[in-house]
């Protein structure tokens, strides 16, 4: 394989699969596995034929965390200095096509913090959530803060991080954490490919005005937000494939995109 610690893989048509490959560390993301991961979105992205990305670990563990191994000697000067973590922010604002999550076994720390930078976030029973970066002396680096606050709001937020528990996975689907709770690791991951195969079986550009406008709620206040969304919607009148789409609902027949 060309990547260290990925395995990639297209399971559905139009679908890609990245799966985090560090077994011995738990998935812990290092550096070059960070790096890895924006390389390989990044060439998914550009590919044509992927309308959508599943991104998951193994069944004992998505991601146990950042790399405590290499994180230990950081100073702040280094840490400020490399502005490390950086890389991270990046996996998601250049990321316009969907990507699921699907989470089995351990997302802790920087692993919870990927897994929610997910569009949608499936997980198993079996699933752990948390970050515990506070009985490490630190904090959440990678947005956990702020991703969780608005997934669970500030009070549950606020007792995960400021004690370090875990979240089970049926407490992370109650929460809204997680869109879904499946039983086993493997339907988690066959509902990841099977949503990420329907999204990429629509009209792309649909399907990115759609992600566009249900991510700009998470800045916008409700007024700019639905004004923002109206645009966007009358701009989908410029495109062939709202033609293609009512066409064919109106003539009874299955649409064929033109992604134009
Ligand atoms: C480096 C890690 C690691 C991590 C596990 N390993 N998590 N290495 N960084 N985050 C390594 C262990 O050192 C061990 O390596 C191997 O993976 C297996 O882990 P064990 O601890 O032996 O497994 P187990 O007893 O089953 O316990 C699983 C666990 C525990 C509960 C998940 O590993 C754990 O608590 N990990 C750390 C979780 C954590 O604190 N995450 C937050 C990190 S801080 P060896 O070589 O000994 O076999 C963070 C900050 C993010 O993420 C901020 C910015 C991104």
């Amino acid at each position: 394989s060309e990547y260290q610690y990925l395995l990639v893989s297209r399971p559905k048509p139009g679908v890609g699969l990245i799966q985090l490959n560090r077994p011995k560390a738990l998935n812990a993301l290092c550096t070059p596995l960070i790096l890895e991961l924006n390389s390989a979105l990044r060439t998914l992205q550009a590919d044509k034929t992927i309308g959508a990305f599943v991104l998951t670990g193994s069944d004992r563990a998505f991601a146990a965390g950042a790399d405590i191994k290499e994180m230990k000697d950081l100073t702040f000067s280094t840490a400020y200095g490399a502005d490390f973590i950086e890389a991270w922010s990046d996996l998601v604002t250049f990321l316009k096509k969907p990507l699921i999550t699907a989470v089995n076994g351990y997302a802790l720390g920087g692993g919870c913090e990927l897994a929610m930078m997910g569009d949608i976030m499936y997980c198993s029973q079996k699933a752990v959530f948390g970050q515990p970066e506070i009985k490490l002396g630190v904090i959440p680096g990678a947005g956990g803060s702020q991703r969780l606050t608005k997934a669970i709001g500030k009070s549950r937020a606020m007792e995960v991080i400021l004690t370090g528990d875990n979240i089970s996975a049926k407490q992370a689907g109650e929460w809204g954490l997680v869109a879904r709770v499946f039983e086993t690791p493997q339907e988690c991951l066959d509902g990841a490919i099977a949503a990420a195969e329907k999204i990429a079986s629509f009209s792309q550009i649909a399907v990115k005005a759609a992600k566009e406008v249900v991510n700009k709620s998470q800045d916008l206040g409700i007024r700019e937000g639905v004004e923002y969304e109206r645009r966007v919607f009358h701009g989908l009148f410029g495109s062939k494939d709202q033609k293609i789409g009512m066409k064919a609902f109106a003539e009874k027949q299955k649409p064929e995109w033109s992604n134009e």
